[in-house]
């Protein structure tokens, strides 16, 4: 068969070692099945930009349209940069690639393993995921300043809901919970967010006729802070706008062990364009270089990746290799000895 055209991304930070780990464990899970993966690798993000101003030039964007799916280590310099202070390149490259690639679902699930410690003493059987819608909310650059470093200034950065953008992420939220334990927690803070909050409920109603084993819940995000920390196991389908979703995803990672657990997909369920697969995580300057940053989330990032190209039992294979990984963790090791392991524990 052809081989599959993988756009890799490996980014800034930590990027490019949790890549390097990822790919380790892509290239073991498929050495002797009939798919090859064809890898691209684009030098793009902080360092790009600060060797030669480059963010996402045109050319290389159109090879990346042209895979059939990405994989991004993260992307983004250290936070006080002044050389960066105005190269945005969350927005520039990240946020552009999951707009132009119509990624309206974010998929980012999270399971707390047994044998994981979580810094919830009894976590329970929690496995969710949440379904963050990818292309509108506060994250589409809606906005602007005005008097700017004036004690007049006012600065607008307007959340943008459509009915279009929130049908499909909710319809996709409930065939997932179809599929799972049947119920859906719709995210949101109606009671002050009037306007959107009315839109997404209206259409949460609308779409659960089409479902109706799914039992559909409703709560504020501050009240579902407190649920993920005190009784994470009652969620399944958790679906929420854009910026909700980024703040809760990163809380289910710390809950399910740490952030370096924590995988997700930028998808585009049409595959009018490729989808993405990245760990919930950043570049994270604070330990970059030192190769101790956890790879888990990369290579389950690429689990995911392999089940979105349906390659299911490419993909059950990682899974279990990273819980088995999981399950013998004994003191400090190096990202690439976390990496080597799960390598060594595929069968
Ligand atoms: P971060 O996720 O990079 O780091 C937060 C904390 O988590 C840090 O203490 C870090 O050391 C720790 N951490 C993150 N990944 C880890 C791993 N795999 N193993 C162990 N510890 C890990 O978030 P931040 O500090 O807010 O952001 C740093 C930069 O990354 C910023 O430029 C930000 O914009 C960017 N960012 C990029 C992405 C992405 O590319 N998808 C996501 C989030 C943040
Ligand atoms: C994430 C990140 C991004 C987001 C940033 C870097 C734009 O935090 O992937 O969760 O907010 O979506
Ligand atoms: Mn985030």
């Amino acid at each position: 068969s052809n081989p599959v055209k993988l756009a890799v991304i490996p980014g800034d930070g930590i990027g490019p070692e949790v890549v390097a780990e990822a790919l380790k464990v892509l290239d073991a899970v498929t050495a002797d099945s009939d798919v090859t993966f064809e890898k691209t690798e684009y030098r793009l993000g902080a360092g790009r930009f600060l060797d030669d101003g480059e963010v996402l030039p045109a050319a290389e964007f159109e090879e990346i349209k042209k895979a059939d799916a990405i994989l991004l280590g993260a992307v983004g310099g250290k936070p006080n940069d002044p050389r960066l202070a105005n190269a945005n390149i969350e927005r520039g490259l990240l946020l552009k690639l999951r707009f132009e690639l119509d990624h309206y679902v974010n998929l980012r699930p999270t399971v707390v393993y047994p044998t994981v410690e979580s810094p919830l003493k009894n976590p329970g059987e929690v496995d969710f995921v949440v379904v963050r819608e990818g292309t509108e909310g506060p994250y589409v650059g809606n906005g602007g300043s005005i008097r700017i470093g004036t004690p007049a200034e006012v600065a607008n950065e307007v959340s943008v809901n459509t009915a279009y953008g929130v049908e499909r992420v909710v319809r996709f939220a409930f065939a997932q919970a179809s599929a799972r334990r049947k119920k859906l927690t719709l995210v949101h803070k109606t009671n002050v967010l009037v306007f959107a909050g009315k839109l997404w409920r209206r259409i949460v109603d609308q779409v659960s006729a089409e479902f109706p084993e799914v039992e559909v819940d409703y709560l504020h995000v501050d009240a579902a802070t407190i649920f993920l920390v005190t009784d994470p196991a009652r969620f399944d389908v958790i679906v929420t706008d854009n910026l909700f979703g980024d703040i809760l995803t990163d809380l289910a990672g710390a809950i399910s062990g740490g952030i370096g657990l924590a995988a997700s997909g930028n998808i585009n369920p049409d595959g009018t364009f490729p989808s993405m697969f990245e760990p919930v995580h950043g570049s994270a300057p604070d330990i970059a270089g030192q190769q101790i940053a956890d790879p888990t989330a990369a290579i389950l990032s690429v689990a995911l990746l392999l089940s979105h190209l349906g390659l299911a039992d490419a993909s059950a294979k990682v899974t279990a290799a990273v819980q088995r990984d999981l399950a013998s963790r004994s003191g400090a090791r190096s990202t690439a000895q976390v990496g080597d392991s799960i390598v060594s524990l595929l069968n």
